[in-house]
């Protein structure tokens, strides 16, 4: 394991409800993803992003900790997870886990001690709780991102309590010392233990604008678009990532931050990829693009542009447990999944990291017609489904061509039932068959180990809505229409073609790889 891995990894996120159930209770759990780790290795994967497992009443799937130093029952106890940690390092793969410092959950023991504190206890202190003067009038506009107000008022009414997101994830108080020691001390608990980095959750939040000003409007924010506000992105943020840097640089191993920071432009993100703060920033304006070479193209240059100043990696993505699939994003059925393939590929040559969502390996799709009863996001109940909410990207993955959850588990129904068809998309199904989502993921990632990207030269355009590059290792042509685009003047051996090529042309929604 080589210094400065994390600026050139293929990163895979294994969100642990779905990946695999040991168990047989029909959530994924460690065990479940330590047995899988032969299946990660062999796609070429060097890291794995988890995301959380930590003790939890599960109310905004984990993203709600209730101890940030346990592990929820539902996934295992510490010892699987440090099982799991061995089996990946031993199959050489990174570990990086999910800290979640803007809230907590409400059943965490701090606001369980708050709720049990009086108005203005240094144990309310660790959350924002405000007088109520006006029961009807919230201490200012602002609006919870799942819908609905951001504050909720105590049993006893007397005071409210901010939660940016549901009223089970009170937010902490980042202007109190206590916090900022807390989170130091929880992540040495997992340093310690040996994981190779944290994914930051709402890195861009936990510092709020002096005195809680009304934002602008309605006091709505839609966190996933781009945003400033004053609870995301504020400057006081950044004092917070420099004490940590220098708690991860005491271990060894080439331990690493990437930050969940929304912000309104690439510049804005990269202040958090200072040498003294993060080291990896997801670029979400690839989830937010269109599928077109116009907008593809102007995100990747503001990216590289803006992560050099700071000497960051462009670190690429375009789904995870938040949005909705990219192969449903680009339409879905097989011209969607060609889309789909067409832009891994195309990340997959850009100089930088690559983020890949558990599943998108199979070529997976949105479950769309998931029914009310089982939908369980947060945001689906807030807005009485209003906001469709984010099950339909986080079904379990079937694993099998058969058995009640696909192979997701031993037995049972898994916790989102799974589209019958995924039969055909499991892992089961596509192992080895040629033309498979699954074979062209680990055909491309094997070939871009050997041939990394050192830079980006645009080469002329090959067609109105396609593009070329150099990256220094090979030659890549992206046809973002519909209409194939010549591309035999841009090499003759080709090293992968995400859809063949016919008579020298790339077909729509493809992207070919030459050797240079
Ligand atoms: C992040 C997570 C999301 C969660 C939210 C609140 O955006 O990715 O899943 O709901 O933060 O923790």
């Amino acid at each position: 394991m080589s210094g400065n891995w994390w600026r050139d990894a293929v990163i895979y996120q294994v969100y642990p409800r779905s990946f695999a159930d040991a168990d047989g209770d029909g959530m994924g759990d460690l065990e479940g993803i330590r047995s899988r780790i032969p299946y990660l290795a062999q796609l070429g994967v060097d890291a794995i992003w988890l995301s959380p497992f930590y003790a939890s009443p599960q109310k905004d799937a984990g993203y709600d900790v209730s101890d940030y130093r346990a592990i929820d029952p539902r996934f295992g106890d510490l010892s699987d997870f440090d099982r799991m940690l061995e089996t990946a390092h031993a199959a050489g793969i990174r570990l990086i886990v999910d800290l979640v410092p803007n809230h907590t959950s409400s059943e965490h023991e701090w606001f369980q001690a708050a709720l049990a504190a009086a108005p203005g206890s240094p144990e309310r202190e660790r959350y924002h709780f405000r007088d109520v003067t006006d029961p009807e009038v919230p201490p200012n506009n602002w609006q919870s991102i799942f819908g609905g107000p951001a504050w909720t008022k105590t049993d006893d009414g007397k005071q409210w309590y901010l939660h940016l997101f549901d009223s089970s994830q009170p937010d902490l108080n980042w202007d109190n010392p206590e916090v900022h020691e807390e989170f130091k001390s929880v992540l040495r608990f997992w340093l310690d233990r040996g994981v190779d980095g944290f994914r930051i959750d709402v890195a861009h939040g936990m510092v709020k604008a002096p005195g809680l000003p009304d934002t602008g409007g309605d006091g709505t924010i839609e966190m996933i678009g781009t945003t400033q506000a004053p609870f995301f992105d504020q400057d006081g943020v950044h004092d917070i990532y420099r004490t940590w840097r220098p708690i991860i640089e005491e271990y060894e191993g080439d331990r690493i931050f990437v930050a969940e920071a929304w912000t309104d432009s690439a510049e804005r993100r990269s202040l958090y990829l200072r040498p003294d703060e993060l080291h990896q920033a997801f670029n979400f304006d690839l989830v937010l693009a269109p599928f077109s070479a116009a907008d593809f193209r102007k995100a990747i240059d503001s990216e590289i542009a803006n992560n050099a100043g700071v000497g960051a990696p462009c670190t690429w993505v375009l789904s995870n447990h938040d949005v909705q699939r990219h192969v449903t994003r680009y339409g879905g059925g097989e011209a969607g999944l060609a889309r789909a393939k067409a832009a891994t590929q195309l990340l997959l040559s850009l100089p930088g990291v690559v983020y890949v969502y558990q599943g998108e390996e199979l070529g997976l799709n949105e479950v769309l017609d998931l029914p009310d009863e089982v939908r369980e996001d947060p945001s689906f109940h807030r807005t009485g489904g209003e906001q469709i909410g984010r099950d339909g990207c986080r079904v379990p993955l079937p694993w099998k061509r058969e058995g009640a959850s696909l192979g997701f588990g031993p037995a049972g129904e898994p916790w989102l039932p799974q589209p019958a068809d995924w039969a055909d998309l499991s892992v089961e199904a596509e192992d080895g068959a040629a033309g498979s989502t699954l074979e062209f993921y680990r055909q491309a990632i094997a070939i871009r180990k050997g041939r990394k990207a050192t830079g980006l030269t645009w080469l002329a355009d090959p067609g109105d809505n396609a593009f070329a590059f150099d990256n220094g290792a090979l030659v890549a042509v992206v046809n973002f229409g519909d209409e194939p685009v010549p591309v035999s003047g841009y090499g003759t051996e080709v090293l992968l073609a995400s859809a063949d090529l016919v008579d020298g042309h790339l077909p729509g929604g493809a992207t070919v790889w030459f050797a240079k």
